[in-house]
């Protein structure tokens, strides 16, 4: 049997182009654990939107300067003009934003945005909600403990996905894959994604040739709580700063303002890099301070975080909490078009962190993420029923090839890699330590590691490679001589 699409992950944007498939059309949504582990559910702030028609020029413009202009400036008109359907959508199908007193939609303010344009539910756990109402209005078939070890590709076409369900192998074949995946946040030691999110279809990617761009751009969240045993570390969002919160390091002086103008709501890339710099420069922890807020509306408003923070030992809002940046999210990806169709490709969708549409450019602004996801699956499914495209099986003629998942050696080169990729590859850079770090990902390649590794292996020497090959810095992609 052949699948009309298969659409690999199970965040918002592969849920919400399950929503835009029609019912009658047989569609297989593939998840790696269970689908509340990808990093969808774990996103606190809020989701951008224009607020009306005549916030679309401001939202362009603060998202490209964000991204240092290195946008794609069509994918950013495109993002922001669908920002008012998709959300409206959402609110028509039953998705319920937190409300102001009188009932209207309440839109807080994150880092370099120009207003308050970012909507929120249950306070910060804007995505767990959106996450749970995707899933429940899912009119499709959902698997789980499926791994994707391959994509089925000859010459332009896909013809489908090699997976391992629960450790069997079982190839599906369809008309249309969508990737939809994620990011590649177990790369790196220390991150706020979901312990699925590996990088490993982006491996996959650099296997069999499907072009990636911009993958030297990483964003590291600045204000992350690290201090715990577990590999997801706790997020602070930057929805936090938008209400008040402040960056002080141990004497609490607020050292931010020396950085940049707009102090704790600079773009993200250079608020981490401002820890980075304050904290070596100054031997000195540094913390998120939330003394302008009065516990009610801190429980209020933050009552997740509050939760969370309270069950390692924090009462909030009266003590500080140690922070420091951490992974977030990957901004480059699949190169796709403006309906996020990988290029050169006739079936073959990417859609979400796992897709470069180039609407972040060098660096990210707060909260287009979850918008991002929303807008480009239905410009994708709008595509793909248009194009119709069908595969014939007996055109596949390519031999199956099996793996070995997980060996021996695997998890003491998977912690080198993750402290390689923190320490050489991370928020500041050197030419010296990429091509360092360059050599030593070539070196465990040629280790005899299962396949996972292997992908996480090739994704971060794309990523590596790409960082070398750009001399200068600019937005997340930081280089400085003589670390
Ligand atoms: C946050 O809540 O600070 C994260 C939001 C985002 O990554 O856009």
């Amino acid at each position: 049997m052949i699948y009309d699409y298969v659409i690999v992950g199970t965040g918002i944007a592969g849920l919400n182009a399950a929503r835009y498939i029609p019912a009658d059309k047989k569609v297989l949504l593939i998840c790696k654990k269970s689908p509340w582990e990808c990093n969808t559910f774990f996103a606190q702030g809020g989701v951008a939107c224009a607020v009306d028609e005549a916030d679309i020029p401001a939202h362009v413009e603060d998202t490209l300067n964000a991204g240092v202009f290195q946008n794609n400036k069509e994918a950013v008109q495109a993002l922001s003009e669908h920002s008012l359907d998709s959300i409206e959508s959402l609110i028509n199908g039953g998705m319920q934003f937190d409300l102001t007193n009188d009932g209207e939609l309440a839109y807080t303010k994150e880092a370099a945005h120009s207003k308050n344009r970012i909507l929120h539910a249950d306070g910060d756990a804007t995505g767990r909600e959106m996450h749970m109402f995707l899933l429940k209005s899912c009119p499709h078939e959902v698997v789980t403990d499926s791994i994707v070890i391959d994509l089925l590709m000859q010459d332009d076409i896909c013809y489908g996905v090699h997976i391992l369900q629960n450790g069997k192998d079982k190839i599906i074949y369809s008309h249309n894959t969508i990737l939809a995946s994620g990011g590649v946040g177990s790369i790196y030691r220390y991150h706020t994604n979901s312990t699925t999110i590996a990088g490993d279809i982006q491996g996959i990617c650099v296997e069999k040739n499907i072009p990636l761009k911009d993958m030297e751009m990483m964003q590291f969240h600045p204000t992350v709580f690290v201090d715990s045993p577990n590999a997801r570390k706790q997020l602070l969002t930057e929805a936090l700063r938008g209400e008040g919160a402040i960056i002080e390091d141990e004497e609490g002086y607020g050292f931010l303002k020396n950085y940049h103008k707009d102090a704790e709501l600079a773009p993200r890339d250079v608020v981490s890099r401002a820890i980075f710099d304050h904290s070596q420069k100054n031997e000195t922890q540094i913390y998120l301070s939330f003394k302008k807020f009065n516990k009610k509306f801190f429980k209020k408003r933050f009552p997740n975080i509050y939760k969370d923070l309270k069950e390692v030992g924090f009462d909030l809002p009266f003590e500080r909490v140690p922070i420091s940046p951490a992974f977030h999210y990957s901004m480059g990806g699949v190169d796709v078009d403006l309906n996020s169709k990988v290029k050169g490709y006739k079936n073959l969708y990417a859609i979400g962190e796992i897709a470069c549409t180039g609407v972040h450019g060098a660096n990210r602004l707060a909260s287009n993420s979850l918008l991002e996801g929303l807008v480009f699956s239905k410009l994708a499914v709008n595509e793909s029923l248009e194009n119709n495209f069908k595969i014939s099986k007996k055109n596949y003629t390519k031999e199956i090839e099996y793996f070995t998942l997980l060996k021996n050696s695997d998890k003491a080169i998977k912690n080198a890699l993750r402290n390689l990729m923190w320490t050489k590859v991370g928020i500041v850079r050197s030419m010296q330590n990429l091509i360092d770090a360059l050599e030593e990902v070539e070196s465990y390649l040629e280790e005899n590691v299962g396949r996972l590794l292997f992908l996480r292996l090739l994704t971060a020497k794309s990523i590596i490679r790409s960082a070398i090959n750009r001399k200068k810095s600019i937005g997340a992609h930081y280089i400085k001589e003589n670390l």
